[in-house]
């Protein structure tokens, strides 16, 4: 694996690659690797001649009273387990490689981005768009990786590349879990044992949910409050949203009959947590453009 820390060496390499005909992967991280990344790795080296993941804790994607400054970072660990799943590329950008003095250009998908997460930290979705771009640009992948766990993240990168051309194919991966559900992601180890106990409540809201939806329920509003009871079972855990909204815009919907995205945040201590699933209608068995 060759570590790259600067743009153009790594957008040379990728030309010279898809110029020899090989197809490139890209999977973009923000570090401190779980299997939940590797899984999406893994997905990569499947579909993929040359694979790269990119390291970089984006500053423009967090709140100015969010974690950037105690974002777990363990780039020694992440290079070695990257070797193991013989990654070609690791491009470990500096904010200064990422975002040199004077760069003032945002990339905003508009509407979608200030719904669920976007909701409560206003920013980050423009930030997360704005490095993503960057990094396409950067990387010029024909296949990119993305997990299910972050949907509204999913949802709003499909809409950034169809509505700005990018080419190349988004593929959404299976949310990776923990033997007792909690769905994995790299602000788990922020949770005490008593906290990380809490914490399965996300899981055993959506698993309720899904149970109903299996019986036939279909109401959203029926199915949400459902969802929220479970969570009240936890009060120390504080709830930030429980919602069923369309995949791909992210409004609500009143029932599930053409599929649902139950997507649920909540804090356990400081920590914010995210999970959901998704519920395919009777009228709608798959969701086409996810790749699970
Ligand atoms: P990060 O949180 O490091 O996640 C990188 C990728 O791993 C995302 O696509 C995320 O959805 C996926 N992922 C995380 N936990 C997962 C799990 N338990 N199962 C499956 N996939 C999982 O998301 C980001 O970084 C950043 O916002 C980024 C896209 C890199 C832009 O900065």
């Amino acid at each position: 694996m060759l570590t790259i820390t600067s743009a153009s060496q790594i957008t040379a390499l990728s030309r010279e690659a898809r110029r020899s005909g090989q197809r490139l992967g890209f999977v973009p991280t923000m570090g401190a690797l779980h299997q939940g990344h590797i899984s999406l790795v893994r997905t990569a080296r499947s579909r993929s001649d040359l694979t790269v993941v990119s390291i970089f804790v984006n500053p423009k994607q967090f709140g100015p009273n969010e974690d950037f400054g105690k974002y777990p970072r363990a780039l020694e660990a992440d290079s070695e387990l990257l070797v193991n799943e013989k990654v070609d590329y690791l491009f470990t950008p500096s904010v200064e490689e990422m975002y040199p003095a004077g760069a003032c250009t945002w990339v905003t998908v508009e509407g979608i981005s200030d719904r669920l997460d976007g909701r409560s930290r206003p920013g980050h979705f423009r930030g997360v768009t704005t490095v993503v771009a960057k990094l396409f640009n950067i990387v010029q992948p024909d296949l990119a990786f993305f997990g299910q766990k972050d949907a509204a993240q999913a949802a709003i990168i499909r809409q950034m590349v169809a509505d700005l051309n990018f080419d190349l194919d988004i593929v959404v991966c299976p949310i990776v879990r923990e033997p007792d559900g909690l769905a994995m992601s790299s602000r788990n180890v922020y949770l005490d044992a008593a906290q990380r106990k809490q914490a399965t409540v996300l899981n055993r809201a959506l698993m309720r949910v899904q149970m109903l939806a299996d019986r036939g329920e279909t109401d959203a509003g029926r199915l949400a409050a459902a969802g929220r009871e479970v969570m009240a079972e936890e009060p120390s855990v504080r709830p930030d949203y429980f919602e069923v909204v369309d995949p791909d815009s992210l409004q609500p919907v009143s029932n599930i009959l053409r599929g649902a995205l139950v997507a649920v945040a909540a804090y356990v201590g400081s920590t914010r947590l995210i999970d959901n699933i998704l519920l395919y209608g009777k009228s709608n068995p798959s969701i086409p453009h996810l790749g699970f």
